[in-house]
């Protein structure tokens, strides 16, 4: 199975490599990001994209940046690092992944005596343990999640929750993977996902690279797949997911989750432990992010709405706790009632 590295270091380490997921399906290109402005427009475009990938994306950013003032005095090095840090975190509030993986680079720095070359390359062994972390976790949340998909499942996806929105083999796609490496018959389905469409430039990419029969379809229809089709089961990622269970993902999430409902699907979600947010108590307080209108009016440069009208555009849906079966994350299969306040046991 060929499974994509969607962000690395560059060989000298002194820039983040992506694949430009804006580019794909049409091309593979290769980005590396080497500016504070790089790695904030790589993030705020979706070049690199995807919770965890954001995450890693981000840190190493944070770490690369960090090169042009690592001759500074301890205390301006710390404050430039906080204020790239900010700048990064800023360009995509929703998912937590983001300010999380920052928040390691920025503690290491706070707690190392260290300066220089010699402190940036502590924070560069930071940033390769969370990308080590992020493979595992996806390993693992695959070896739980595939226990749910039987030979000759037909599973229906939305977004991209694969290996090129992680440093692994993804999360939701993740489950996909391990159950094909078994020996099971998959076929899945792809929400296209507007407006970015996700689901069929990336997910059907990446699965079909992979060998996985895969079919996409317009989020319209999910509903009338799982009635005149059949459907197992539903499994998604997550960009936040809240103590008491609510999950913030790619906007649409919520309406498959009611749809499942409907038709008696079990709707799964499955992401790494970094995705958990104790301290945010319900998906009400989760910050949802907006895009721009022109993604609606003028999508992919073709116009698809009059230039005049208004948009609502949110990046993101919350899905109560309630309509979710069960989580997956790299500890096991999480069932309701959930409670996250204390993080993963
Ligand atoms: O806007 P995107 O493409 O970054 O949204 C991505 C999603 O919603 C994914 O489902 C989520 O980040 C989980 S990725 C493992």
């Amino acid at each position: 199975m060929v499974i994509v590295e969607a962000v690395r270091w560059s060989d000298d380490q002194r820039a983040v490599r992506i694949i430009d997921q804006r580019e794909l399906p049409s091309r593979e290109v290769v980005r590396e990001l080497r500016t504070l402005d790089d790695v904030c427009d790589a993030i705020s475009t979706l070049s690199v994209r995807g919770a965890p990938a954001i995450g890693i994306a981000g840190a190493m950013g944070l770490v690369v940046t960090s090169l042009e003032f690592a001759q500074l005095a301890r205390t301006s090095f710390l404050d430039r690092l906080q204020e790239n840090a900010d700048r990064i975190r800023a360009t995509r509030p929703t998912a937590v992944n983001l300010g999380w993986a920052l928040g390691r680079v920025l503690a290491v720095a706070r707690a190392s005596d260290e300066s220089g070359e010699s402190l940036v390359r502590r924070l560069r062994d930071e940033v390769t343990s969370i990308l080590d972390e992020d493979r595992a976790m996806c390993r693992r949340i695959g070896e739980h999640g595939a226990a749910l998909i039987r030979d000759g499942a037909r599973v229906l996806t939305h977004c991209n929750a694969g290996a090129l929105a992680t440093a692994g083999i993804g999360t939701a796609l993740a489950t996909i993977y391990v159950a094909t490496e078994q020996g099971k018959h998959i076929h899945v389905f792809a929400d296209e996902t507007r407006p970015l469409l996700q689901g069929s430039r990336l997910t059907a990419w990446e699965l079909s690279r992979a060998g996985i029969p895969v079919s996409v379809l317009a989020d319209g229809a999910a509903a009338s797949l799982m009635r005149e089709c059949g459907v197992d089961l539903c499994i998604v990622g997550a960009d936040r997911i809240a103590a008491n269970g609510d999950v913030a993902n790619k906007v649409g999430t919520y309406a498959l989750a009611i749809a499942a409902q409907r038709h008696g699907i079990p709707f799964y979600v499955a992401a790494p432990s970094s995705t958990f947010d104790p301290l945010t108590a319900s998906g009400d307080q989760i910050e949802i992010e907006q895009r721009q209108a022109n993604e609606l009016r003028m999508g992919f440069g073709v116009r698809t709405a009059p230039e005049s009208v208004g948009a609502y555009n949110p990046a993101f849906d919350v899905t109560p706790a309630e309509l979710i079966t069960g989580i997956v994350s790299d500890r096991g299969i999480h069932y309701p009632p959930y409670d996250f306040s204390k993080g993963l046991e």
